[in-house]
């Protein structure tokens, strides 16, 4: 199986930072934010891996990174022209997964579980997709689901609802099969102006084959300067 890392977008809320340098590279621990969803993917099998970054933002990774010969993976890299949502970014690794099932890694979320049962259970469902989820205290922030234990299926998905039905927040964790790129054909961007990833997931909750699994340890999408400070000290706690 291929991974695919969203390194782009435009980091407004870690601003003044991302004027200067793309948010992947901010520091978590000991490492630029980048190295740990390459570890991630690294760690469960998952060595060909395609990162998507912003034009200005390519030579920095290429430097720090290069073919990833360093990190024990090979890397590939394509571009991004403008931050025009998750989905629209993901529709450009379409040439690198051809048709095989891939894992897609939001390259902000930094999280302790390994991906490896998860990727098994993935491997196992012979169709759909398969979205991580985890338990929040504050889900009118995220995208939040809705879940029928009965056939494992994701019902659906509410950006930050403010009367949430469930604590189950979407994370940037997604597996798909290569109908995710005929799926993102389908969608408009939406009110403001990007390709988004719920209304991919939510395609495929129509279709009946939204799978999901929950993860048990941290997880952080380190966006905004909290929830980087939230990263850095759970990295260096363990
Ligand atoms: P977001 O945090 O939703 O967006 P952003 O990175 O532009 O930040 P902000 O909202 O503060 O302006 O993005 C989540 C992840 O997806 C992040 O790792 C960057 C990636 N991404 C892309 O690769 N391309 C895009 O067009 C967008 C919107 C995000």
């Amino acid at each position: 199986m291929k991974g695919v890392i969203l390194a782009g977008g435009s980091g407004t809320r870690l601003r003044p930072f991302t004027r200067v340098m793309n948010k992947h590279l901010l520091p978590v621990g000991p490492f630029p934010m980048i190295y740990w969803p390459i570890q991630k993917l690294k760690e469960s099998g998952i060595k060909d891996i395609l990162i998507i970054t912003n034009p200005g933002d390519i030579a920095a990774f290429f430097t720090l990174l290069g073919n990833g010969e360093g990190l024990g993976v090979t890397l590939s890299y394509m571009l991004q022209n403008q931050a025009g949502g998750i989905a629209n970014a993901l529709n450009l690794a379409k040439s690198f997964v051809m048709n095989e099932k891939f894992v897609v890694l939001l390259g902000d979320n930094i999280f302790e579980d390994t991906l490896t049962p998860y990727i098994e259970q993935f491997n196992e469902q012979s169709t759909g997709a398969r979205i991580l989820l985890k338990r929040v205290k504050n889900p009118q922030r995220f995208g939040v689901a809705t879940l029928d234990s009965d056939s494992k299926l994701v019902t659906s998905i509410i950006e930050k609802p403010e009367h949430p039905d469930s604590d189950y927040c979407v994370t940037g964790i997604y597996m798909y099969g290569p109908e995710a790129f005929e799926y993102i054909k389908q969608l408009a961007p939406s009110a403001r102006g990007e390709v988004e990833i719920t209304d991919l997931n939510n395609l495929y909750i129509r279709q009946q084959t939204l799978q999901f699994s929950i993860l048990e340890g941290w997880w952080v999408d380190a966006g905004t300067p909290r929830s980087l400070f939230q990263a850095n000290k759970l990295v260096y706690k363990d």
